[in-house]
């Protein structure tokens, strides 16, 4: 099926917000690993996870519209080097691909690919959740404290 004007483009846009986002995520998982944060890694390395879902669709999706998936280019990855900071670049990369996602919708709307749309709208309730997790993290830090949070994510031996 041939796509619709600017649709291709709008979707390897989407496509390089959710590459940058998996490696960065998966990076931050990394770091959270290696300073024994065991319950907080997992947490992070399940997004990095549902980004790269998010990729995959998309290039599916991009490869059924007869386009080229453009799987070469990715923005910056920014690196964190605490966990607040790293919790506010993700916020900001989620915060990101919304305002992508909600360009693609109005695009989509516009062309009448409905297709393309709900998966867009697919992806923002997902960017919704993150976005969810991320702030319910921070709101706690301000509540008992970094040092008691992070202690939370610490694997309790049994
Ligand atoms: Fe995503
Ligand atoms: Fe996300």
């Amino acid at each position: 099926m041939k796509a619709k004007e600017g649709v291709v483009n709008v979707l390897n846009k989407v496509l390089t917000a959710d590459l940058t986002a998996i490696n960065q995520y998966f990076v931050h998982a990394k770091m959270c690993e290696n300073w024994g944060y065991e319950r907080l890694q997992h947490k992070v390395r399940e997004r990095s996870i549902d980004e790269m879902k998010d990729a995959d669709e998309l290039i599916g999706h991009i490869l059924y519209l007869e386009g080229v998936p453009n799987v070469q280019r990715m923005n910056t990855v920014q690196v964190g080097e605490t966990v607040p900071e790293q919790l506010k670049l993700d916020l900001k990369a989620e915060q990101e691909m919304l305002a992508l996602l909600n360009e693609g919708i109005v695009l989509c709307t516009k062309v009448l690919d409905f297709t393309t749309r709900h998966m867009f709208e697919d992806m923002a309730k997902d960017v919704d959740v993150h976005i969810d997790w991320i702030e319910t993290q921070m709101e706690t830090i301000k509540q008992v404290g970094l040092e008691n949070y992070l202690a939370e994510q610490i694997k309790k031996e049994s």
